[in-house]
């Protein structure tokens, strides 16, 4: 579900032309529905609801202040990795029980601030860190609430840049040595360990994976526990599908139709970081066709977006559903995206950016574009903005949050002189 919808023959986010609000604030431009944040928000927990599970959305996807404040609304934690989430977690009030901290390289000064805050968990991902930790903790005289992040060893079947759960990834710990850690820290004064925690990888097609990890997960639990240690906490992670192509992503139910069951009645405290799952379908780009031109065989349709603000085609070689904001009479009435007509052109869609990585969309059939015509692209929510760059000393764009009638800009478009912002310095 999502809330951009055609009416006549205008693409609409919850009712406002996309076309009125990149013609008042510019673009390239993220335009994002709160009703869509709140409904897949909703159907997640509700998906899950026998687990009671705390909903930790996953920062990194889409980090803006009033996009954290509409999940927090809802009754959302936050699942962050860094210091800098922590700052934008901690400036919007969350209550500190409600954050959890993953994070393959935690810095000191990073653990020190989430001491300092008594962040709910701490998911650590190595021994050393976890040893770092504890001093810290008897510094801060805190006993901080730890998992580990274990490596399950499954392989999501996802990109491999994506891919986080099997043993030669960087992330977490292996079993046995979690096993052992475990038992080290089990009974030290110094920190609480609760439980463990798993993020196999993003996006997760098969919900099946996410089977095979929680049973290894549930096998070292039950061993810890006939051991006599404590495991209340199980963190699942991230890494529900969004729609990208159709309704390509298995739906909330179909997930927690695999995992609950696994779940129920374990006594475990769940925690689950949905981060794409909930933004991706919340969020497209409106960009302007600067030109268009031929090279050969080849059709080059120049945006004014680019790898700046969406980096995953150049990236993953991930697709993003792209068409016209005013479908107009170029497109029969009962259109549908799956339905391809004649008239397509094939073409690139590239950007204006130095890079011939520089694209959004490859041999991509799209109805003829004109300069000034804009295009949406889809399914943008999520790891768009959140990775933009200012590469080519270009200001990032604007972020605009429709909610029913309001429109709110949420993020205002960079100027120059940001861009020279941190570069201030006064000499030594
Ligand atoms: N939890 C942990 C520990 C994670 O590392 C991640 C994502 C999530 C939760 C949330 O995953 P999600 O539900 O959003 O799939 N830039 C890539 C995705 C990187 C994901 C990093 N970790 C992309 O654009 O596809």
């Amino acid at each position: 579900m999502n809330r951009f919808e055609y009416h006549d023959g205008q693409l609409r986010c919850e009712g406002q032309p996309l076309r009125d609000l990149a013609a008042r604030f510019g673009t390239p431009l993220y335009v994002y529905s709160a009703e869509t944040f709140r409904t897949h928000f909703a159907r997640l927990a509700h998906a899950f609801g026998a687990l009671q599970p705390r909903i930790c959305y996953s920062v990194k996807c889409c980090p803006n202040l009033d996009i954290l404040r509409l999940l927090a609304a809802c009754g959302s934690g936050f699942d962050i990795v860094s210091g800098g989430e922590l700052f934008r977690v901690l400036r919007i009030g969350t209550p500190p029980d409600r954050i959890v901290f993953a994070g393959v390289g935690k810095t000191e000064r990073e653990i020190d601030e989430a001491l300092a805050a008594r962040v709910g968990l701490l998911n650590v991902e190595s021994a050393g860190e976890l040893e770092l930790l504890a001093r810290a903790a008897q510094r801060h005289a805190v006993t901080p609430d730890v998992a580990l992040r274990i490596i399950p060893d499954v392989d999501a079947k996802t990109h491999a840049y994506t891919t986080t759960g099997t043993r030669h990834n960087k992330f977490g710990i292996p079993l046995d040595q979690a096993a052992d850690l475990y038992r080290r820290f089990g009974a030290s004064p110094l920190v609480r360990l609760r439980g463990l925690h798993l993020h196999i990888g993003s996006p997760v097609s098969d919900p099946e994976r996410y089977a095979l990890g929680i049973r290894r997960a549930l096998q070292l639990i039950d061993t810890l526990r006939a051991e006599g240690l404590t495991v209340d906490t199980l963190d699942i992670g991230g890494g529900y599908g969004a729609h990208y192509v159709g309704d390509d992503a298995p739906s909330a139910d179909a997930y927690a139709q695999v995992i609950v069951p696994l779940l129920a009645d374990r006594g475990l405290r769940v925690i689950l970081e949905p981060g794409r799952s909930i933004a991706a379908n919340a969020g497209v780009l409106v960009t302007r066709v600067l030109y268009v031109k031929t090279s050969g065989r080849r059709r080059f349709v120049v945006v004014d977006a680019s790898m700046n603000e969406l980096i995953r085609p150049a990236l993953y070689s991930a697709y993003h559903f792209i068409w016209p904001v005013d479908a107009g009479p170029r497109i029969p009435q009962d259109w549908s995206p799956n339905q391809p007509f004649d008239g397509l052109r094939r073409c690139d869609v590239v950007g204006p950016v130095c890079e011939s990585g520089d694209f959004l969309a490859k041999g991509r059939r799209l109805p003829p574009v004109q300069p000034g015509d804009l295009l949406a692209v889809h399914t943008a929510g999520a790891y768009g903005m959140a990775m933009a760059s200012q590469y080519n000393s270009r200001p990032r764009a604007a972020e605009v949050l429709v909610d029913g009638g309001a429109v709110r800009l949420m993020r205002r478009r960079e100027t120059y002189e940001d861009l020279i912002a941190a570069e201030h310095v006064p000499p030594e």
